[in-house]
């Protein structure tokens, strides 16, 4: 993989793609700025090879074009972080922007707008690729959190650029987990969260290959637990799923895998932070109720599964965790894996953000931007 440390890109049109899907409140203020800071190095290292600066990125999951969902933000936490005016582009494509483009000296930094504006960019259209290509001489990926997508600035756009390249938190990522999952020390404890087992199915059957324990939790969860047969209530359940999830815990069952799920759930009657909840045994879901969370007791079993772990690999939250009275599972096992003796890698969806607000994490072995792409 070629790196932009060994490509001539003074005086170049350098478009660099990067993750900054970073949180924001009602206010459209950013929560948390790591994912941004992470990027930092290659931006820093385009400019002081004085490179003209394109960056480009996508925020959440727009459907068309969402002003709340416009970076904006993003380029003035930028600008504050690399000290330098950062341009706003009004688009990511098109003849406005390629003429901003047209005007850029070395040294100078436009932000494209969401790339997610664009129905074309996640359905990695040629079309759109070819144009975005077109702004640049050169394309730098530095999203890794993004690169299990096939979307157009990940994928189509290195059969339009010049020349593709990879910036330096694509290639620490790579070379930790190279590392990390060649030759791990085990037990190899995944742990597994969020709220879809469709999008982490491949990386549940890769990881069916290395791991020697799963631990499972989230919405996913309640797919898991259907297949064995409980009452999951109103809880998310992805219907088709059903029969994939009930054979993954039957492959890790015939290769030795302990597979856990969770016994207790925090359920609600709505989805809602203000809605009645209580914590039940699994067995005890209300027909008209949904589970959003881990609970209690679910917790502490997952702590005394990873007392012996010498490895654990963490991707997704537990539970709701964004909303507060569903955010204790996820707490819980930020603890949990901050305590353990096990090398500790973290990341992905929310997770790091999870581990960012308790305030770990310093305890984490490395807090990676994305894991879902790596198993
Ligand atoms: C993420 O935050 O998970 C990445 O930025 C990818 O976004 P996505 O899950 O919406 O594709
Ligand atoms: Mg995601």
């Amino acid at each position: 993989m070629r790196s932009i440390k060994n490509t001539a890109i003074s005086g170049k049109k350098v478009l660099i793609r990067v993750d900054v899907n970073v949180p924001m409140d009602e206010h459209q203020n950013i929560t948390d700025d790591t994912r941004i800071r992470a990027v930092l190095p290659t931006l820093k290292y385009a400019l002081d090879h004085n490179a003209v600066l394109i960056i480009a990125a996508h925020l959440d999951r727009p459907k068309g074009n969402v002003p709340e969902l416009c970076l904006a933000p993003v380029a003035k936490r930028l600008a504050r972080l690399l000290e330098k005016n950062v341009i706003m582009a009004p688009g990511c494509v098109g003849p406005d922007v390629e003429k901003i483009v047209s005007n850029m000296n070395t040294g100078d930094v436009l932000l494209l707008e969401n790339l997610r504006f664009h129905p074309e960019e996640q359905k990695n259209d040629d079309g759109f690729a070819e144009k975005l290509a077109k702004l640049c001489d050169i394309y730098v990926n530095d999203a890794f959190a993004v690169c299990h997508r096939s979307n157009a600035s990940v994928v189509a756009i290195t059969k339009y650029a010049p020349l593709s390249v990879a910036g330096f938190l694509l290639q620490k990522e790579l070379n930790y987990f190279k590392k990390a999952m060649a030759d791990p020390k085990r037990p190899l404890v995944a742990i597994i969260g969020g709220s879809k087992v469709s999008s982490k199915l491949e990386a549940l059957e890769n990881m069916l290959k290395h791991v020697d324990k799963f631990i499972i939790g989230g919405a996913m969860a309640n797919t898991f637990l259907k297949s064995k047969g409980y009452n999951m209530g109103k809880s998310k359940i992805e219907e088709t799923l059903i029969d994939v999830a009930g054979s993954i815990i039957k492959k890790a069952t015939e290769n030795g895998i302990k597979f856990y799920l969770p016994v207790d759930a925090k359920v609600a009657s709505q989805f809602n932070s203000k809605a009645e909840v209580k914590i039940v045994p699994i067995q005890e879901i209300p027909s008209e109720w949904m589970a959003l969370d881990i609970g209690p007791a679910t917790s502490l079993l997952y702590s005394e599964a990873l007392q012996d772990a010498k490895t654990i690999i963490w991707n997704g939250p537990m539970g709701v965790f964004e909303m507060d009275a569903f955010s204790r599972g996820t707490i819980d096992m930020v603890n949990s894996v901050a305590e353990s003796y096990a090398m500790t890698i973290v990341g992905g969806g929310d997770t790091d953000v999870a581990v960012h607000e308790a305030g770990k994490s310093d305890m984490i072995t490395y807090i990676s931007r994305s894991l879902a792409n790596l198993f």
